[in-house]
């Protein structure tokens, strides 16, 4: 399993549970939807049990102590059921497995719509057995912070931006270089491709197993100016995604990014922090982008969609039956959310118009060009960390296969 001794310490949300280490006590964060408000009291992190506190601000090495110490109560009580007499099929049977899946976007968007009918679907199939915890808009954390947890089994649900696990793997860099995949379909088809599919498996033995790609939509600007050519984005400061090719791409236009966690980006744009900042529709409207962003241009020049990833000691420890059925909801839900997406996004876009808040900008052909040749040399920058023949499927999966 990947060791997290190289990271940052991790970024946690401004939300009041955050506050509660080191300010007044403030109420827990609350999952959203059925099964709020439960609480546990005995047991480990993923069955019915204590409430994990995410924000302990434990050392890592006293968290991997507890967390040998739970492995060690858990092999105890399992040998104890077995002497009398009681068995796994019964202790099994009795158990309720809970599954914390904290997201950064709202609920309406494609990913948090989508982690709402896996919870409704899950829960319906697997009553009393399966209990899913959704906290959507980082109200319990942030990406950075989900990935340490997910791998330290503290939670065991994810569906994280694929370029945010840029520091455990320059695979998916693939899906940030701009202009490679013209629209969701393209994405799609490379996503079902051989070369798409081996990426799912990509991080399992860093504790990440990949269940499914789930879509949010393409990309677009925005900006305190209009931008219809690369030169007007010069000088501005760009909020990105914590990746590297997002990095290189903000640069070879000649802005300057900021790898920024997506609950910040309202205030750093309202207060100058930032310029600028690229996201869909569907989170430029539900994060009010919109509201301190005089300018939306319609680029289409990047693609934001996730890796849904399960913590793999934590799915192996499942009983066939649940782990299965479970798997079938995703491939269930990941199917129903991604035929979604560009609805969603299109919705979203429909609402900032009729906002008559932030004007979108519709560019010509021509302009488009001059933004592909503009950031084209990226390609080449990372090509090499990708794999020229990942790129190359990724082309193959566009319409007409244009390169
Ligand atoms: C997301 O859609 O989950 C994250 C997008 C962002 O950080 O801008």
């Amino acid at each position: 399993m990947q060791s997290f001794a190289a990271w940052p310490a991790p970024r946690l949300a401004k939300d009041p549970a955050d506050r509660t280490r080191t300010g007044p006590k403030a109420p827990a964060p609350r999952p959203h939807g059925r099964g709020a408000n439960r609480r546990y009291t005995s047991g480990t992190n993923h069955e019915r049990g204590p409430e994990v506190n995410l924000y302990t601000g434990n050392s890592m090495r006293s968290r991997l102590r507890a967390g040998a110490r739970r492995l060690a109560v858990v092999a105890l009580s399992a040998a104890w059921l077995a002497g009398c007499g009681g068995g796994e099929p019964t202790a099994q049977a009795e158990r309720t497995y809970v599954i914390k899946f904290p997201h950064v976007t709202a609920p309406a968007t494609p990913k948090g719509q989508a982690a709402d009918r896996f919870k409704e679907l899950a829960e319906a199939r697997f009553p009393g057995r399966v209990e899913v915890e959704v906290y959507p808009s980082s109200q319990l954390m942030d990406d950075d912070a989900s990935l340490e947890a997910l791998a330290f089994g503290e939670i065991q649900m994810i569906a994280v931006s694929l370029s945010k696990f840029d520091r455990l793997t320059h695979a998916f860099q693939v899906f940030d270089l701009p202009f490679l995949f013209p629209d969701l379909e393209a994405v799609e088809a490379f996503q079902a491709s051989p070369a798409g599919r081996e990426l799912l498996g990509e991080l399992t033995d860093r504790g990440f197993q990949g269940l499914a790609f789930w879509h949010n939509g393409m990309k677009q600007f925005t900006a305190p100016r209009p931008l219809h050519a690369p030169e007007d984005a010069r000088g501005l400061k760009f909020r990105i995604m914590e990746s590297d090719v997002l990095q290189a791409q903000i640069q070879v236009i000649g802005g300057s990014p900021q790898k920024m966690a997506l609950g910040e980006v309202y205030q750093a744009l309202q207060t100058g922090t930032v310029d600028a900042q690229e996201n869909t529709w569907s989170n430029n409207y539900s994060s009010k982008f919109y509201e301190v962003q005089p300018y939306l241009m319609e680029t289409n020049h990047g693609y934001i969609g996730y890796l849904v990833a399960v913590n793999p000691d934590f799915w192996a420890s499942l009983p066939d039956d649940i782990r299965s059925g479970l798997e079938e909801i995703v491939a269930e839900v990941t199917e129903w959310g991604n035929a979604r997406a560009e609805a969603i996004n299109q919705e979203a876009k429909a609402q900032i118009l009729a906002s008559g808040r932030g004007e979108i900008i519709e560019l010509t052909d021509e302009e488009l060009v001059a933004w592909q040749e503009g950031m084209r040399p990226v390609w080449d920058e990372f090509s090499d960390d990708i794999g020229q023949e990942r790129i190359d499927a990724a082309l193959a999966s566009r319409p007409g296969n244009n390169h």
